[in-house]
């Protein structure tokens, strides 16, 4: 199969993070060109470490793993071991990364590529905190007509927040960023908790995983099993939100998600709602849609395709 898809993974890994990482990377349709490691979950000392654990959980340990920003643009790190625990990926036992950091800024590679590769080849894929992505835009302006598109996970606007009632986690730790990718002009796609909240991580599924009888799935059940337990004890549902997979699944099959084109802004200002994604969704103002908001999933078909491709690696 021709590989469709070039793309640059921001992420702060994170359990749904290092379920994303395994989708693409199992996907023949996707080119990961480099993974971008940004703090948020937890320290970027463990994020840039996860996201080897998982390089090499997929048997993929050539990948290109690059560390990124410490900290968000303005505000002070928050991080969320109350729900990733301590090391981020608590639940399954994975090995030490052998496999090294490339000796280059997350920021500086991301830059690099972009003014390397064709205009409107590279999809950019933040999973996290956009400090990485706001970073590389200002530091180099020409970046952001030759992005092809922007899909990120973050943001909700009906289904309001999950760190605040008003902000989702990855809008909120760096709320400024966030305002610069979303005033960059970049095509960008939203996949906010209206989305993930309809993802659960039901028993059902999590077994579907563990019965791949693969290293690959017996991790990402273990990991699923503790991701999901804060989730459950919060909503009372079966199951926890997989939030940043829905980034690379709607890559692969667009089709699974629902939304319509509107305008997104970010509060930065207000203390009580900082970080909400004020969305335009009924178009009462004449303020320029920036963005591709999804709000429904097909979410059988969204965890049919992660077990068939994570089968794969
Ligand atoms: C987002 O925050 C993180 O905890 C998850 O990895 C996801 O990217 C959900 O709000
Ligand atoms: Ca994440």
């Amino acid at each position: 199969m021709p590989t469709s898809h070039k793309i640059i993974i921001d992420t702060d890994p994170g359990q749904d993070d290092a379920v994303a990482i395994l989708l693409a990377l199992a996907s023949p349709e996707i080119e990961v060109l480099g993974i971008t490691a940004v703090a948020g979950n937890v320290p970027l000392a463990l994020t840039e470490k996860n996201a080897r654990k998982i390089c090499e959980l997929a048997g993929k340990p050539q990948t290109r793993v690059f560390a990124g920003a410490i900290r968000p643009l303005v505000r002070p790190l928050v991080t969320a071991e109350e729900v990733h625990g301590k090391t981020g990926l608590n639940g399954p036992e994975l090995p030490e990364p052998t496999m090294q950091l490339v000796d280059e800024h997350a920021v500086d590679f991301i830059v690099r590529t972009l003014m390397a590769e064709a205009p409107g080849t590279v999809t950019l894929c933040p999973l996290g905190p956009l400090t990485n992505i706001a970073l590389a835009m200002i530091r180099e302006p020409r970046i952001a007509p030759r992005i092809k598109r922007i899909v990120l996970m973050g943001g909700g606007f009906f289904e309001g927040g999950n760190v605040t009632p008003a902000a989702e986690f990855n809008i909120y730790v760096d709320p400024h960023a966030a305002d610069v990718v979303f005033t960059s002009g970049v095509p960008t796609v939203v996949m906010p908790l209206d989305v993930t909240h309809k993802a659960l991580t039901t028993a059902k599924r999590i077994a579907a995983f563990r019965a791949l009888g693969t290293r690959v799935g017996t991790a990402t059940a273990e990991m699923l099993e503790f991701f999901e337990r804060f989730d459950e004890g919060k909503y009372g549902t079966d199951g926890g939100p997989l939030h940043d997979p829905c980034v690379i699944a709607y890559l692969l099959k667009p089709e699974l998600f629902k939304g319509r084109e509107c305008n997104v802004m970010v509060e930065t200002a207000s203390e009580l709602t900082m970080g909400m994604t004020v969305v335009d969704w009924w178009g009462v103002t004449k303020r320029p849609k920036n963005a591709l908001v999804m709000r429904d999933i097909d979410h059988d078909g969204f965890f049919a395709l992660l077990v068939e491709r994570l089968g794969k690696l």
